[in-house]
């Protein structure tokens, strides 16, 4: 039976980097024994302007019917004044939550041929390779009560963050069994100097620790001083888990390791549904000028292989197909530092070329 993949491109540059994953996987269809089908189907922006809505119900039944989703892009100037629910950004977190995608994998891994894109130091980061494993449905960006309500006189906003056991103890569990597979190393970050909800996530992750994965080296950081320590040191980290919106921002600080947001991919994974997509945005203001990296959708497609299709073996053919690219000297103009590159479907062009060397 063949794998069923639904292909959601989005906004902004989404469908163009998304178009050079699906020839990649067409690659693997036609010479690596891949039987992968697909078919697309409207997100955020995109889903506003064909049914009104952010994630309209023709997606959310493909999506569900589906062994995997791709995802490229939400988001865009021209749905900036929408009411939040009917933001591409709203459409993105229901899908999160419907298909209860609680564990979001970030790897940073730092590629030896880009190393002089990096604003840190080579020596600094030469070598680094964290997972960021970010909890995605619940925290502050899900927690109730929200909103807005007059007080003492004056306008004010708020919002909850909450974490049940349950919730930590499952993301931990995650980290643990990465880490296992990786260096053995977690580190557990939150602010349990100040929040009781970070008191409650250091408790959890400590017991799950002690009853089901002492083996694993475990340390606990405030979210302040882990900001400091990933420009600091940043090879000292493994495995980070976090809770969503403390995952939100370090994924970002530490996506800026490797030099460019274009090359970092990520999983989102529930106990049922996974869903994969570059961790950039949709990048209006360069939409449509043939002009975006597509490595970060390819990496992504390479994790969906691995995770939900069962094919670690191709998985691995992409990324040294990727790894060769860049060997090779081909650059798109995030990470060209002013010298020749090439167009998003030039770069895509070349990574299925490389991969059909590996034949
Ligand atoms: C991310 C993004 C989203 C988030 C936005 C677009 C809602 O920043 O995936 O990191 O905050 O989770
Ligand atoms: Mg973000």
């Amino acid at each position: 039976m063949s794998l069923k993949i639904a292909v959601l491109p989005g906004d902004g540059i989404g469908p163009e980097i998304v178009n050079e994953s699906l020839k990649v996987l067409e690659v693997l269809n036609q010479t690596f024994g891949l039987d992968a089908t697909w078919k697309e189907a409207t997100i955020g922006g995109a889903g506003f302007e064909a049914e009104k809505d952010p994630y309209p119900a023709s997606t959310q039944s493909l999506v569900k019917a589906s062994d995997a989703v791709l995802l490229g892009a939400v988001g865009g100037p021209q749905w900036e004044a929408l009411d939040k629910p009917l933001r591409p950004e709203a459409g993105l977190l229901r899908i999160r939550e419907d298909l209860g995608l609680y564990a979001n994998y970030r790897p940073t891994k730092v590629f030896d041929q880009l190393l002089d894109a990096s604003t840190l130091k080579p020596e600094v980061v030469q070598g680094v390779d964290i997972l960021v494993v970010r909890e995605l449905v619940s925290g502050i960006y899900f927690g109730q009560p929200r909103g807005y309500e007059e007080f003492e006189g004056e306008r004010s906003g708020f919002n909850t963050m909450r974490y049940r056991e349950s919730e930590v103890r499952r993301i931990a569990r995650k980290a643990f069994e990465a880490a296992r597979l990786r260096d053995n190393k977690v580190c557990s970050v939150e602010k349990a100097n100040v929040l009781e909800v970070s008191e409650l996530w250091r408790e959890v992750v400590t017991e799950v620790h002690q009853a089901e994965y002492s083996d694993v080296e475990l340390s606990h950081m405030y979210v302040d001083n882990a900001a400091m320590q990933l420009i600091r040191n940043p090879k000292q980290f493994d495995v980070i888990v976090t809770g969503n919106l403390f995952g939100d921002i370090l994924s970002d600080e530490a996506s800026m390791l490797t030099g460019s947001i274009g090359m970092l991919p990520s999983a989102s994974i529930g106990e049922e549904f996974a869903m994969y997509e570059p961790i950039h945005g949709s990048a209006p203001d360069i939409a449509g000028e043939n002009k975006a990296n597509p490595l970060a959708t390819i990496l992504s497609a390479a994790m969906m292989l691995r995770f939900s299709l069962n094919r670690a073996d191709l998985a691995e053919k992409v990324e040294l197909a990727v790894e060769n690219t860049l060997d090779a000297g081909v650059r798109t103009v995030d990470l060209a530092d002013g010298e020749a590159f090439v167009t998003c479907s030039e770069m895509g062009d070349a990574v299925c070329e490389a991969l059909r060397k590996l034949s």
